[in-house]
């Protein structure tokens, strides 16, 4: 095999600014009741800015690399200066670039997050319209497929890697993003009766089940794992994560741990738990979930410790250390 793992989605700039002249105020008009305000035509200052590399594949693609696993990134970046980024990062890891889509056609995905009272508000600019361009080849020669959120078309790519899972053997983790969501999981029976691990939040696990009233955790893994994913892994912020293999049920708290910035807290949850059941040789049992929802947990806690969504990221070294730590337990039931 040529890879351990392929990651297919984003890859972005990310560029953290701290304005210095923008109010928070009350309104009710908004879901939060709060509202940022500036002057119309005046000068907001900015009292720090921070060039950041990011985009779900990308992050994944680098996470599993300071692991050791072989990776790459199935990803469409343009000819300009985002893109440059991305790949000058990409190199620094020693991720291969070899897939990624490069054309001037392409505009290099990039987004800017403000960061306001505690908050973070990111404008969001997605270059890439169609994703289809993003299908795997057929013959990809990966031991495993990270397929993270991507927008419109990606039916063709969704069904090509069940395709790679149900043919060649691929082992696939999945993170639907809102399109997908939105089209709940009957839509992807067949993708999902190939899955290896599906990851998912628990606003989005409750929509993409299409539960319609507020259910218990347990439920709503049960019914995700009914569609055929081995291991549901659902993740709830500073509550921690939970995971279903059919048999037990799992909790994880999350690690205790300042937050600077949220940024890349699912991908790095799911890139340190996959990472870990990436290491099984024989069948995948309750051991090896324990130590991968460590492994989710500590990644994840690092990365909301700095800014940006890749710095924190941990090395294999530092996960095994770390997931031995007693106080970092897991909850098993029944
Ligand atoms: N404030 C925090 N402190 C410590 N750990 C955190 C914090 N926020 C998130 N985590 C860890 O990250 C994991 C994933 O976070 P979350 O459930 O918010 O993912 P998500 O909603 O998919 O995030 P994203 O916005 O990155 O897609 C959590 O299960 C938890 O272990
Ligand atoms: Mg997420």
């Amino acid at each position: 095999m040529k890879y351990d793992i392929v990651t297919i989605g984003d890859a972005s700039e990310d560029i953290f600014v701290q304005p210095r002249d923008m109010k928070v105020i009350k309104d009710s008009k908004m879901l939060s009741g709060k509202a940022a305000s500036f002057e119309l035509g005046e000068k907001i200052l900015l009292e720090d800015v921070q060039y950041e590399v990011g985009g779900s594949a990308c992050n994944t693609s680098v996470a599993f690399r300071r692991q050791g696993y072989n990776s790459s990134l199935v990803v469409a970046i343009g000819q300009d200066t985002p893109g440059k980024k991305v790949l000058e990062r990409l190199g620094e890891e020693s991720v291969s670039t070899e897939l990624i889509l490069q054309d001037q056609s392409y505009k290099t995905n990039f987004s800017i997050v403000f960061n306001i009272d505690d908050e973070r508000t990111i404008f969001v600019y997605h270059g890439l319209k169609d994703y289809s361009c993003l299908v795997p080849n057929k013959s990809l020669s990966t031991k495993w497929v990270y397929l993270a959120p991507i927008g419109q078309g990606d039916e063709d790519v969704i069904d090509r890697v069940s395709v790679l899972a149900a043919e060649k053997n691929v082992r696939v983790g999945w993170n639907p993003g809102v399109i997908q969501i939105e089209k709940k999981a009957q839509h992807y029976r067949q993708m999902l009766k190939c899955l290896n691990i599906l990851f998912i939040n628990r606003e989005e696990g409750i929509r993409f089940a299409n539960f319609p009233v507020k259910p218990q955790i347990k439920d709503i893994v049960k019914v995700l794992h009914g569609y055929g994913p081995k291991i549901v892994v659902l993740t709830d912020g500073k509550n921690g994560a939970y995971a279903y293999d059919g048999q037990s049920h799992y909790h994880i708290e999350a690690v205790n741990q300042q937050r600077v910035d949220a940024t890349g807290a699912g991908d790095s949850f799911a890139a340190g738990f996959m990472g870990r059941i990436m290491q099984d040789i024989a069948e995948t049992n309750q051991d090896s979930i324990v130590d991968a929802l460590k492994w989710g947990a500590l990644n994840s806690t690092s990365v909301v410790g700095y800014i940006g969504a890749q710095k924190g990221l941990l090395t294999k070294e530092a996960l095994i250390e770390g997931s031995m730590n007693p106080d970092i337990r897991v909850e098993i039931y029944n």
